[in-house]
């Protein structure tokens, strides 16, 4: 059961990690080199649409599997050893994990509202704004993900 929870954790993660390494590394910069900024909005909009509402679901995801994985990993050494306890670096994906969360309610409840919003009335430059705080929060969101991954796989 572990196993397969611990699965669907991985999955989850890679969807999400796996679209903003696109994101970041193929689609934007291609975006910018081929088309003006009015095209360049809408096409945006229509990729974080879609990308923004996998990762919602990956983020269900990830939250429910990793305080599963937590707290069965947490019950089984206090069983075994009397102590609860955990790695810090397990610890520290709870902590990243949970400021992702939020930076990425932010994204989508703050961010990509005010740049539909901004496209609606074609507003580009209000809406050239809002992309590039989508832009920002989502390179800090990258950076944090695998910081998260490396903690868990070598702070012991
Ligand atoms: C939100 C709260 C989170 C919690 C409570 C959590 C918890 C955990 C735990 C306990 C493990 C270790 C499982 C084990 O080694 O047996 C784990 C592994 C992992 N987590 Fe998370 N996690 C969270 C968020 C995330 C996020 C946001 C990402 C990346 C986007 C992520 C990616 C991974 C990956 C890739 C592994 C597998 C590492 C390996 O193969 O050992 N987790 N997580």
């Amino acid at each position: 059961m572990y196993d397969a929870v611990k699965l669907i954790h991985l999955v989850a993660a890679i969807v999400w990690i796996g679209g903003m390494t696109f994101m970041l590394i193929a689609l934007r910069p291609a975006a910018f080199a081929m088309l003006e900024a009015q095209p360049r909005a809408r096409l945006m909009g229509q990729v974080w649409q879609r990308f923004f509402l996998l990762v919602l679901i990956s983020i269900v995801a990830l939250f429910t599997t990793g305080t599963n994985l937590y707290t069965t990993a947490f019950r089984a050494v206090k069983a075994a050893t009397g102590a609860g306890g955990v790695p810090l670096g397990w610890n520290l994906m709870l902590g990243i994990g949970i400021v992702m969360i939020l930076i990425f309610g932010h994204i989508y409840f703050a961010g990509f509202r005010k740049f539909k919003r901004a496209v609606a009335a074609a507003e580009w430059s209000l809406a050239a704004k809002a992309a590039e705080q989508i832009h920002l929060m989502t390179v800090i969101n990258f950076v944090l993900g695998w910081l998260a991954i490396a903690a868990v796989r070598l702070i012991r």
